[in-house]
Formats: structure tokens, sequence, C-alpha cells
């Protein structure tokens, strides 16, 4: 992948990097994204009936299945060059800001020191009633685990369609993407609101946009770079250049 100079000095110079990622960082470590056709997680089942806390009290057992075999499948997996490039960059540069929409914890597996979950995670589990989190839970295949304090419905701790994203994580994403000097958006389709404003939100502060995606997504024409194609090729390839590769002295 060529990296044009200009960016590779930019990124250079840079103090504060922010990134959002979405699925498709996880993509090669072989876990299915939302919304590629046919083979994304939503090709089986519509998102209104699986992540929305109505689908939860409709079907308990039909959602809490679902996550679980998405957990069991997030546990069977490792992350990818794309996960350890950005956890390696945290090491490299004087402040990363990562932020991901994704549940699957594969950055935190790879290292990433710090992670701000904005759609929250599967790894964690709490009581649809009480909202008190559950450390362990028995699942015994026929019926949802119970809150042991209320004996309410346990849900994974995940954002759901119609919930809001916890306002600790969102406040920390919005001074992420207002003070950095290089915004990048990887793997992420930027359907979803707030996380797909964030990007806006650090343009309107004059940082430079750089999106890294299969695909062109609606944000692709108000970047400043845009690299289309796989996340653990070109996140490697971008730190090696930027930042490995730069003369001494
Ligand atoms: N490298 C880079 N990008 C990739 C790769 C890859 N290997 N594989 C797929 N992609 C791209 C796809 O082209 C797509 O644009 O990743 C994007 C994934 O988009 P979505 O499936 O919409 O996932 P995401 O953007 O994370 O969804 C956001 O929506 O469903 C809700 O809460 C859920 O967090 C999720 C949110």
């Amino acid at each position: 992948m060529d990296f044009p100079p200009e960016l590779v000095s930019f990124l250079r110079a840079a103090s504060h990097i922010t990134v959002l990622t979405g699925a498709g960082v996880s993509q090669e470590s072989g876990l299915r994204t939302f919304r590629d056709a046919q083979v994304g997680l939503w090709a089986q089942y519509r998102p209104e009936n699986l992540a929305t806390p109505e689908a939860f009290l409709n079907n308990p057992k039909l959602v809490w299945d679902w996550y679980a075999a998405r957990r069991e499948r997030a546990d069977t997996v490792e992350p990818n060059p794309g996960h350890y490039a950005l956890a390696e960059l945290s090491r490299i540069i004087p402040r990363l800001s990562l932020l991901t929409q994704n549940v699957d914890g594969l950055h935190a597996r790879a290292g990433s020191p710090s992670v701000i979950e904005l759609h929250g995670s599967i790894r964690k589990v709490r009581c649809f009633d009480c909202g008190v989190y559950a450390e362990t839970w028995q699942d015994d295949g026929q019926n949802v685990p119970k809150c042991s304090c209320c004996s309410g419905l346990l849900r994974p701790d995940v954002v759901w369609f119609g919930e809001s994203l916890p306002r600790a994580a969102l406040e920390s994403a919005v001074e992420a993407a207002r003070t950095c000097q290089a915004f990048f958006s990887i793997g992420t389709s930027g359907l979803v609101q707030p996380a797909a404003s964030l990007a806006h939100a650090a343009r309107n502060r004059g940082a430079v946009i750089v999106e890294i995606n299969l695909e062109p997504t609606p944000l692709t024409p108000k970047c400043d770079y845009a690299f289309h194609g796989k996340s653990g090729e070109i996140l490697p390839e971008l730190i090696q250049v930027v930042w490995k590769e730069q003369t001494s002295g």
C-alpha cells in the first residue's frame, strides 16, 4: 500500500491519534461482521429480532443464546495482525485513544492497554432488571440464567438498538475525537450513531481523517485519506512505514 509522504510525516509528528474500530477489524480473526451481505451476523436474523430490549423480553432464550454463541466463538479465535498493530501503536506514540464498537474483547487480548468499548462487551453479563453484574453464571442450556440478587433475567452487557451508550465511554470518546490530530475509522460501515459522528467531531476540530476499510463507506468522501483493503494487512504496513522506518536523526 502506498502511503502519501505528507500523511507519513504528519502522523510521525502527531502526539494524539484517535482510532475508532468496528467489526471489520475482527473479520480476519474469523468473526462475522454485521452487514456483510449474506455472511454477516444479521444474514440469518434481523437486528430488531435480536439486539433490542424488546427482542430480549419477547424471546429471552433466543437472544441470550445468540450472544452466548458469539461469546463462545470470540473465545475460540485469536486477535489478528490489525489488533496487534494497534496495541503496538499505543506503545509507540504519546497518546492513542482506542475506541471500539466491537464487543468481542479482542483489542484487550491483543494487548491494547485501554479500550473504550462504546457498545459494551459480550464478556460481561448483568441483570436485565436490577443491573447488578454477574461475575459467574450457570447456563444449563434450558433457561436464561437468573440474577442471584433479584432473580431477574441475566443479559449481555452490550448496547442494544434503542439503548444509550455508557455515558463515561461516550464522554471519553467525544473528548478523544475533539483533541486528536488524526482520527482513524477502521473496519466500520459508519452507519450506527453516535459512533458514526465521532469522525465528524474530529474533523470539525481540524483533525486529519483516515479511513481503513474493505470498501467505501458514507465517511469515505469526507476523509482526507481512504485506504481500501484488509485492516490486518494495512495497519502493520502503516506502522512499519510511518513509525519504524523513519530515518534516525
Ligand atoms: N478489514 C477492513 N474492513 C473490513 C474487513 C477487513 N478485513 N472486513 C470487513 N470490513 C468492513 C466491511 O466492508 C464493513 O464496511 O468492515 C465494515 C463492518 O461494518 P458492519 O458490519 O456494519 O460493522 P460495524 O460498522 O462495526 O457496525 C457498527 O452496528 O450492528 C451494530 O452494534 C453493532 O457495533 C455494531 C455497529
